[in-house]
């Protein structure tokens, strides 16, 4: 691990006033797991981030060289590719590949490019018998080995034996497909081994893509990122859920390729000077509007317990008594783990996943998608294909609720794009402790890429 981890004593280090997650575990109605008792504070310095990260065409190329070809990113779910021929369009910085299921029902990943004069293969998701290059007709088995050259007398320079479409290293976790562009790269398993074991007990494989939102936004794919990275923002952008959640009593936890942060959920935000009545929270939290009744909480019952019953009973209509194996934090609180450098996978039952990438080589264009994972009983049902939302059409459209809550953050990114254009400073200021998640991502670009 760099250097620049350094352990901090969650005892002594400087935190916010108000009750500490860990406290409020104490308060669960059930038995808390080991995963939500870790804490893995790291002290990464103060140092600033520099502003042409987010603003040069050439930080850019330098994440693709060094990052991006290099580094192991996810790239569809395997329910996207069910099907022998079944195969999936996965695109980064600019450049494309195609994961494919072959006929031994393995997984495979290629380079999108024809061995010909380089035509890509598929521009569309699909499912075809073999790989057939549209423009002169070369063509290979699902399982990347040359199947025909029309006119084939007219390349006596080829090997025809040898001439197969190159493998990228690809892994499987928890039914998330990953591929690495670099064929000499480290082990997924080595890459994966901070972030794997915290996943145990939440089985995302075993829930199916109920539904998957993309949307070009008009920022530097850091800058969508990094709206997801922290609560810190919510009393500037979020003010409604101040009274429900508990946003700067966040715990954060660094380790080497992944981070967490995990902010509790039916608690106040310490930032409020008056503390909010029930009735207040649970209008906050449920969506509830003023002229409309809340429910009752029970006398001496902790909103948390309550919230978290409720959330027990819809769980259970799905997972059946599972739902009873999820403590009150496994259902309130919002778990966000980062897997470097972009992959967030929320822990619990949320089921939450989003993915945040350049748009092309475009360096002011990200792609920010937001997957939900759900339970189901019996037979899987079909994943859910991409709906790409228009530039003007809100994330409330596709996804509700917290739709409303991505309209936030979403509002501010291209204002934080035009900012860091016009800016006299020449690094971003981040806090020491609510942003290390920011910081951590920032650092590991370093270890990457270098200064
Ligand atoms: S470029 Fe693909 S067959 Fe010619
Ligand atoms: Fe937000």
């Amino acid at each position: 691990m760099a250097e620049a981890y350094k352990e901090l004593d969650p005892d002594t280090m400087p935190r916010s006033p108000g009750i500490t997650y860990q406290e409020l575990l104490d308060l669960d109605s059930h038995e808390v797991p080991d995963v939500l008792r870790l804490q893995s504070p790291k002290d990464m310095g103060l140092n600033e981030f520099p502003v042409t990260r987010y603003t040069t065409a050439r930080y850019h190329e330098l994440e693709k060289e060094h990052l991006w070809k290099k580094v192991w990113q996810f790239a569809c779910r395997e329910e996207d590719i069910p099907e022998v021929g079944d195969h999936y369009r996965y695109d980064i910085a600019g450049m494309s590949f195609l994961v494919v299921r072959t006929e031994t029902g393995e997984i495979k990943a290629y380079p999108n490019a024809c061995l010909h004069r380089g035509r890509m293969l598929k521009e569309f998701d699909g499912n075809a018998a073999e790989l057939r290059c549209p423009f002169h007709g070369f063509c290979w088995k699902l399982d990347g080995k040359l199947n025909d050259i029309p006119a084939d007398w007219d390349f006596p320079q080829l090997d025809k034996d040898n001439f197969n479409l190159p493998e990228l290293p690809v892994a499987l976790w928890a039914g998330f497909i990953f591929i690495n562009p670099d064929q000499e790269c480290a082990p997924f398993d080595e890459f994966i081994k901070d972030l794997a074991p915290q996943f145990e007990r939440w089985n995302l494989g075993g829930l199916y893509k109920q539904a998957h939102v993309a949307k070009i936004m008009p920022c530097n794919w850091k800058i969508a990122q990094e709206a997801f990275c922290e609560a810190y923002h919510v009393s500037g952008t979020h003010p409604q859920i101040m009274r429900s959640l508990g946003d700067v009593n966040s715990q954060i936890d660094i380790w080497d390729n992944c981070a967490r942060v995990i902010t509790p959920g039916s608690t106040h935000s310490p930032l409020l000077d008056y503390t909010p009545t029930q009735a207040e929270m649970l209008r906050t939290v449920m969506d509830i509007d003023h002229d409309q009744p809340v429910p009752e909480v029970p006398d001496g019952m902790h909103m948390r317990e309550f919230m978290a019953n409720r959330a027990r009973e819809n769980l259970r209509e799905h997972a059946g008594e599972k739902a009873d194996l999820y403590c009150d934090a496994e259902l309130v609180d919002s778990l966000d783990y980062t897997l470097f450098p972009n992959f967030h996978p929320w822990g619990a039952f949320n089921g939450i996943v989003y993915r945040f990438r350049p748009n092309g080589n475009d360096h002011r264009s990200a792609i920010m998608e937001c997957i939900m994972m759900a339970p189901f009983q019996g037979e899987r049902p079909p994943a859910a294909e991409v709906r790409w939302l228009e530039p003007d059409e809100p994330w409330s459209s596709g996804l509700g609720y917290l739709g409303k809550v991505f309209d936030q953050d979403s509002f501010n990114m291209p204002k934080v794009q035009a900012g860091l254009e016009s800016t006299y400073q020449t690094g971003v200021v981040l806090s020491g402790y609510q942003e290390s998640k920011v910081r951590w991502l920032h650092t590991k670009l370093t270890e990457w890429i270098g200064e």
